[in-house]
């Protein structure tokens, strides 16, 4: 399935042919955030009671069950541990340390994803030509956690890693369909390992509920190449706009700032929320109808609409916003309730559960959304 290029070179059609999930088997559920928040929320008023008195701190109020679940849609979240977490005067999980010649935390969630995508897809790692490893955060800087992936695998070729917030996942899927379309790579293995406990600020009732854990893994090859089931990649469609209401300032210069390694509040995941919500709902809105305007379709093409996982309420109005009409009941999968938000996971998450049932010739579009502001679109036919 390969045609000419105008400039006479082959060009190959991109399928995904396999994706994979891990999600790590501990739950906290809103209830048990609540507790545990509601604890750290009295002791840190009773250890600054002094400067609370005299103006000089904010008292923490409660947070709420019921408020996370109608402002969210999420019930729980999944997550690699509760150690530290849950503890009133930590408030933030606890790893090991490993050592550098053990996998990092992030190359061991991306081989368990990348094992159940290979083996649907029925690749062998060794035949896996670029890696890349695509999510929100980085658990170092270098060398490229892709790397270590890429060779914990035994696969060939090159990888890198990617961040682009939450649109991580989509972005990296319109760069390798990209590369097997022009033939400079053959098979791909698209991996998502998302430690949002690692980066969500869990002493904020503002948004110590939103996120989750979770890796995804997308394996893309040409058409022709597929063993077994595929999704054509019909086209790809990213879009970027530069915004602080998502933002976290931790980074290697941090040493070299004034306080830089003080305990502060915008070294972790920081948003003003409301604004994103009004802000991101119409862009992305446009952003797909502009993508399915320039494939020459209508909306009412779409047999499904897998969106980032961030808010139930939003999904529901971008639903409508595009579909003109009620999303009708598994067409705009809703994951929230079991899995929060998992980042650039989540739009992946929700295609890899969701997409039984659709025929031959049945289209459906990825889309994910976040930080940046980012939008990527994937646009899917089952073939
Ligand atoms: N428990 C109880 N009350 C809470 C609370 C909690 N955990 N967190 C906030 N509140 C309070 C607020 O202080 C505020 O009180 P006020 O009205 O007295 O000021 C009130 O509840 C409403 O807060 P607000 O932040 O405006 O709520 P919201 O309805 O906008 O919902 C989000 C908050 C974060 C769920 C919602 O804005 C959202 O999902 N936005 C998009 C986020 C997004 O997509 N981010 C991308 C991340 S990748």
């Amino acid at each position: 399935m390969w045609k000419q290029s105008s400039k006479g070179r082959a060009m190959y059609q991109p399928a995904i042919t396999g994706t994979g999930v891990f999600v790590p088997p501990e739950v906290i559920t809103n209830e048990e955030l609540v507790e545990s928040y509601n604890w750290h929320a009295d002791w840190f008023n009773a250890e600054h009671a002094a400067e609370i008195a005299a103006g000089k701190v904010e008292a923490k109020e409660h947070s709420s069950a019921e408020f996370i679940f109608k402002a969210s849609g999420i019930l729980q979240r999944h997550v690699l541990t509760r150690d530290g977490l849950m503890d009133p005067e930590r408030m933030y999980p606890h790893f090991r340390q490993r050592s550098d010649d053990e996998p990092c935390l992030m190359a061991e969630m991306a081989l368990k994803a990348a094992a159940e995508a290979l083996a649907k897809a029925g690749v062998a790692a060794t035949e896996i030509d670029l890696v890349i490893c695509a999510a929100s955060n980085m658990e170092r800087a270098y060398p490229a956690v892709s790397i270590e992936i890429q060779k914990l695998l035994g696969a060939k070729g090159f990888a890198f890693d990617m961040m682009v917030g939450c649109s991580s996942a989509t972005v990296a899927v319109q760069a390798a369909s990209d590369m097997i379309r022009n033939g400079s790579v053959r098979k791909a293995l698209i991996v998502s390992p998302e430690i949002t406990t690692g980066h969500i600020e869990w002493r904020d009732r503002d948004c110590h509920f939103i996120f989750g854990d979770a890796c995804t893994a997308v394996v893309l090859e040409r058409a022709e190449a597929a063993q077994g089931p595929l999704f054509l990649i019909r086209s790809c469609r990213c879009a970027t706009e530069f915004s602080n209401n998502i933002r976290n300032n931790n980074g290697f210069l941090r040493r070299n700032r004034p306080d830089g390694m003080a305990d502060r509040r915008d070294m972790q995941f920081v948003q003003e929320g409301r604004r994103v919500f009004k802000e991101v709902v119409p862009l992305v809105s446009a952003h797909i109808l502009g993508h399915l305007h320039d494939e020459g379709l209508e909306a009412a093409a779409l047999s499904r609409l897998w969106l980032h996982q961030a808010n139930k309420a939003m999904n529901d109005m971008i639903g409508r916003r595009v579909l003109g009409r009620d999303p009708r009941p598994g067409e705009t999968p809703n994951l929230l309730q079991e899995y929060a938000n998992t980042s650039s996971a989540g739009a992946i998450l929700a295609f890899d559960m969701s997409s039984d049932g659709m025929e031959p010739g049945d289209l459906g579009l990825i889309c994910s959304y976040g930080a940046g502001y980012s939008v990527g679109s994937v646009l899917l036919e089952r073939a």
